[in-house]
C-alpha cells in the first residue's frame, strides 16, 4: 500500500515537473502574460507563486529505478528548467538552456565544429564572440570570417560549400548595424549552414529570429534578459532537435548551466520584460533625437532614425528599436571629460539594465578586437556606446548634457 502511494507520488511529481505538456495552454496567452507565467509558473506540489530557488546539488533516489527525473543539478535543475522552458516559450523554440554567461552559451555552440569548418560572423561583432573564434577555435582548425552582413551581397559572396553556420547579430554591438534575418536565411540555407542569431538586444520582445527562420538564438542574459545590472548569466534557444541535444550534452559535460539562484533571478526579470523594453524603447529615442542636436556630437548610430540604413529592414523584422545607442564625439579630450564627469550615468561595461551605462568599447567591450580592424569598423577614440535605462529621461539627458557641454 506504502508503495503504492510512493508510486502515485513519483508518477505526480514527474508529471508536473518533467513534462511539460499539459502546460501547453499557455501557447494561446499573449507574449506578457507568458512572460509572468513562465513554464511552470508556479511550483505545482505547493503552490508557490513565486518559481522556488532549487538549491541543491543532488536528488534523492527512492530506489533503483525510481528517478524523479532529476539526478543531478548540473544536469537538471528545476528552477534552470523553469527559465530555460519560459525563454523557449518566448522566443518561439521547442527548447532552451541557460548557462553562467553569455560566452559559456556561445562557447557551447561553437562545440558543434569541426576542424575545417567555417562560420561567417557579423564583422563589429562583440569582443567577446571574436575571441572565442580568434583565441580558441582557430587553433582547434576552424575558420572564422567576419563580413558586414548589413549588405546581404556581402554574405552570398562569402557563403562557401564549408560554411558550417552564419553567426549574425542585428543590431551589432556596438555599430548598430542590421541583418536582413529573413535573408541571410536563404542565403545560408543553400549550403545547409546552421544559422545563428545573437538577440542580445532586442530580446523577444521585440525580434523572434527563429520566426524568421533561424535555428538558434543567443543572448547575454546579463543584459536585458536580466535586466537589473546583478546576474551573469547566458541563454540559448533552439527549435532543431539535433542542435538542442548538442546543447544539453555541452551544459552536461562542461558543467557550464546557470545556477539556481541566477535562474530565479532572470525569472523575476522576464516579469517585467515587456514594460522595461517598452521603457527603454521610449527613453532611447528621446535620448537618440537629443544627442544628435549636440555640437559636440559628431555621429549619432541609432537603428530607429529614419535615414539609419537598416531602418526599413528593422521595422519589418522587429517591433521596436531598444536602447542602444552609439556616438561619436568631437575629440578624445571630449571623450575624456564625458567619462570623468557622468554623475547619475556611470561608465561602466555592460548594457541593458535599470541603470544608464556609458561605455568606452575601445578599451571595454573591443579591446580584443586588433586596432586595425578596430579602426576600419569606426571603433576609434572618439567613439563611446550608451545603454539607456529606465530613469527619467529627463535626468537622463541633464547628466550627459552636464558631462558633454558643461
Ligand atoms: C551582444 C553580446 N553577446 C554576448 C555577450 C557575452 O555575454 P556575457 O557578458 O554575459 O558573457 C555580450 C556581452 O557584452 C554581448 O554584448
Amino acid at each position: 500500500m506504502v508503495g503504492c502511494w510512493i508510486l502515485a507520488f513519483l508518477l505526480y511529481v514527474m508529471k508536473n515537473f518533467s513534462n511539460y505538456k499539459d502546460f501547453d495552454m499557455k501557447e494561446n496567452l499573449a507574449f506578457e502574460s507568458k512572460c509572468i507565467h513562465g513554464g511552470l509558473g508556479h511550483e505545482p506540489i505547493t503552490g508557490a507563486v513565486s518559481f522556488p530557488i532549487y538549491q541543491t546539488a543532488t536528488f534523492r533516489h527512492k530506489g533503483l529505478g525510481e528517478s524523479t527525473g532529476y539526478d543531478y543539478s548540473r544536469v537538471l535543475n528545476p528552477t534552470r528548467q523553469e527559465l530555460e522552458r519560459t525563454m523557449a516559450i518566448l522566443e518561439h523554440g521547442t527548447d532552451g538552456f541557460a548557462f553562467s554567461s553569455g560566452q559559456a552559451a556561445n562557447m557551447a555552440l561553437f562545440t558543434l565544429l569541426n576542424p575545417g569548418d567555417k562560420v561567417i560572423l557579423s564583422d563589429d561583432i562583440y569582443g567577446g564572440t571574436f575571441r572565442i573564434g580568434n583565441d580558441i577555435f582557430e587553433r582547434y582548425g576552424a575558420k572564422f570570417e567576419y563580413v558586414d552582413m548589413s549588405d546581404i551581397e556581402n554574405l552570398k559572396k562569402a557563403i562557401t560549400p564549408d560554411t558550417r553556420m552564419v553567426f549574425i547579430e542585428t543590431p551589432t554591438n556596438p555599430m548598430m548595424k542590421v541583418t536582413d534575418i529573413k535573408a541571410a536565411v536563404e542565403v545560408a540555407k543553400t549550403v545547409d549552414a546552421i544559422v545563428v542569431v545573437d538577440n542580445t538586444f532586442l530580446t523577444p520582445y521585440f525580434q523572434r529570429p527563429l520566426e524568421l527562420g533561424a535555428d538558434m538564438v543567443v543572448h547575454s542574459g546579463t543584459k536585458f534578459i536580466g535586466g537589473h545590472n546583478d546576474t551573469i548569466a547566458g541563454i540559448a534557444v533552439t527549435n532543431r532537435k539535433d542542435l538542442a541535444e548538442h546543447m544539453f550534452g555541452q551544459q552536461k559535460t562542461h558543467g557550464n548551466g546557470l545556477a539556481s539562484l541566477d535562474s530565479w533571478l532572470l525569472i523575476r526579470g522576464l516579469k517585467t520584460l515587456p514594460l522595461r523594453m517598452k521603457k527603454h524603447d521610449e527613453n532611447g529615442r528621446i535620448v537618440a533625437d537629443w544627442l544628435r542636436t549636440q555640437k559636440k556630437v559628431t555621429k549619432v548610430f541609432y537603428v530607429g532614425f529614419e535615414d539609419h540604413k537598416g531602418y526599413e529592414i528593422s521595422k519589418k523584422q522587429s517591433t521596436g528599436f531598444g536602447s542602444m545607442i552609439s556616438f561619436n564625439v568631437d575629440s578624445f579630450e571630449t571623450v575624456q571629460k564625458i567619462l570623468k564627469r557622468v554623475d547619475m550615468v556611470m561608465f561602466a561595461e555592460s548594457l541593458g539594465g535599470t541603470e544608464t551605462l556609458i561605455t568606452y568599447p575601445r578599451t571595454q567591450t573591443h579591446e580584443s578586437i586588433p586596432e586595425d580592424i578596430r579602426q576600419k569598423l569606426g571603433i576609434t577614440e572618439t567613439f563611446l556606446r550608451l545603454s539607456v535605462g529606465l530613469e527619467d529621461v529627463n535626468d537622463i539627458i541633464r547628466d550627459l548634457d552636464q558631462a558633454i557641454n558643461g
